[in-house]
């Protein structure tokens, strides 16, 4: 079973003392949910939470793991900041504990997902939009050939070597709805069902999407799925949208800034804060933009493969799956210890980028905790949850690392604190034996 990252210690009361009885209140009713569930914080059960279970996105924190760190604080901050929003398990968390969350995303997928569990709804008017998208598109037959033009071709019937991720006629109904989301005028209220909508192509594709990437299902050349199914999936994801809405809209901190794009970049763009709270992606070669991808071409965000490139060169360079600048001035002892000894082993490695890939994932990380530094005010908590990778029997502390950069950058460290947690089996294409650890850090 998949555990979620856990901060190493039992759930801690809700910060005794330091919430007002309504904010405890709305995040121990939300939370009671997956406590009733399981006696333990599992990521499963965390995926069923509501708001949650919009999207499961295996590599999220479980909310209960953001409650503790909060509460492990000495003073109850008013505002958080994290730039590697996911599925915006922080932020959300966060609304719910009355702390007014800032987040960055690149993949807009991802960002459109975030928002959507972060925005307000008239529940009336949303229905109404979600009825007019229902008639609309059961009156339509798109064809997808003509839609789905810069699409790779394994995505559509008869796709590449007898494989394909979608039917014609699953294809065509997706698309059907996609079509009439786009038409809506209510720009809100079409970026939560287009986010609904991506949360079912999964279960309707011939593909599933596991820690370690995205494969064919088992006999799915025998799986049947048609248009009503997809229409039943949608309307299901709906209804449980709707109950979440209706049940924990109004929460203590309704209000947010969400940041698309590159977090090297737009932190300048953002407010300060008094608490950071992030997990960045590892150094492990998991490519999201290639394995999240089928809620980006399908939904229209990515059109060509100039797109896609576009993308994958704003994220993280945390991965060697396209060819891109390594450039980076980033120096620590550790680091460059660890880089020699990857140089001296380049022959047994399985791409000869990697010294070079992880160099830069952690100048990419210098960037981004310099760029923090200028938004968080001084004496404020940066609480980051990095993962260890190994190449070649050389293990890559970025725990250490990090520390140790962050260190030269104008942090104190307050704790190195390893962490048990399956979540990484995720992030870590399932091996269990590398290790995740929390980095605390004060801004100085
Ligand atoms: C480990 S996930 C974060 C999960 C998150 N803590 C949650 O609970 O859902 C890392 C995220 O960083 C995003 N990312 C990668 N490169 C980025 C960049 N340059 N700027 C902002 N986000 C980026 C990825 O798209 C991914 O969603």
């Amino acid at each position: 079973m998949e555990q979620a990252l856990t901060l190493g210690r039992p759930l801690t009361p809700f910060l005794p003392g330091k919430l007002g009885a309504a904010h405890r209140l709305a995040a121990e009713h939300w939370l009671g949910r997956s406590a009733e569930a399981s006696p333990t914080s599992t990521n499963q059960d965390a995926q069923e939470l509501p708001f949650q279970r919009w999207y499961r996105f295996k590599e999220a924190f479980a909310p209960r793991a953001v409650v503790d760190a909060i509460a492990s604080l000495n003073h109850r901050p008013t505002t958080c900041m994290d730039p590697f929003g996911g599925s915006g398990t922080t932020a959300l968390t966060c609304q719910f504990l009355g702390i007014r969350p800032t987040t960055v995303e690149v993949n807009p997928f991802l960002a459109d997902l975030i928002e959507a569990k972060l925005s307000r709804y008239d529940v009336a008017g949303l229905v109404a939009d979600y009825r007019t998208t229902i008639d609309r598109a059961w009156a339509s037959r798109p064809d997808p050939a003509q839609i789905m033009v810069g699409v790779p071709p394994t995505f559509l019937e008869p796709g590449v070597n007898g494989r394909w991720i979608f039917s014609i006629e699953v294809a065509s109904q997706i698309l059907a709805f996609r079509l009439a989301i786009d038409a809506l005028p209510d720009a809100k209220h079409a970026r939560l069902l287009r986010v609904l909508l991506g949360s079912v192509l999964i279960a309707c594709s011939n593909v599933i999407i596991s820690g370690k990437g995205r494969r064919y299902r088992s006999g799915w050349s025998k799986r049947s799925v048609n248009r009503h199914d997809v229409g039943k999936l949608f309307e299901r994801a709906f209804l449980a949208a709707v109950e979440d809405i209706c049940r924990y809209g109004p929460r203590p901190c309704g209000d947010y800034t969400l940041l698309r794009g590159d977090a090297r970049k737009v932190l300048t763009d953002a407010p300060a804060c008094e608490l950071a709270l992030f997990s960045p992606p590892y150094p492990n070669s998991f490519d999201y933009t290639d394995i999240y991808n089928v809620e980006l071409w399908m939904l229209g965000y990515l059109r060509n493969r100039e797109d896609n490139r576009a993308l994958r060169e704003l994220t993280l360079r945390s991965h060697v799956q396209i060819k891109r600048c390594y450039a980076a001035t980033v120096n620590s002892p550790l680091l460059r210890e660890v880089i020699e000894r990857l140089g001296a082993k380049r022959d047994q490695l399985w791409d000869s980028d990697i010294p070079e890939m992880v160099r830069a994932y952690f100048d990419d990380l210098a960037t981004v905790l310099s760029g923090l530094w200028h938004v968080m005010r001084p004496g404020a908590s940066v609480m980051m949850v990095v993962g260890d990778s190994r190449y070649a029997e050389i293990s890559v502390d970025v725990g250490a690392i990090s520390a140790e950069i962050a260190a030269t950058l104008g942090y104190r460290q307050v704790e190195r604190r390893s962490m048990r947690s399956m979540r990484s089996s995720a992030q870590q294409g399932g091996r269990f034996e590398l290790g995740e650890t929390l980095v605390h850090l004060t801004r100085e």
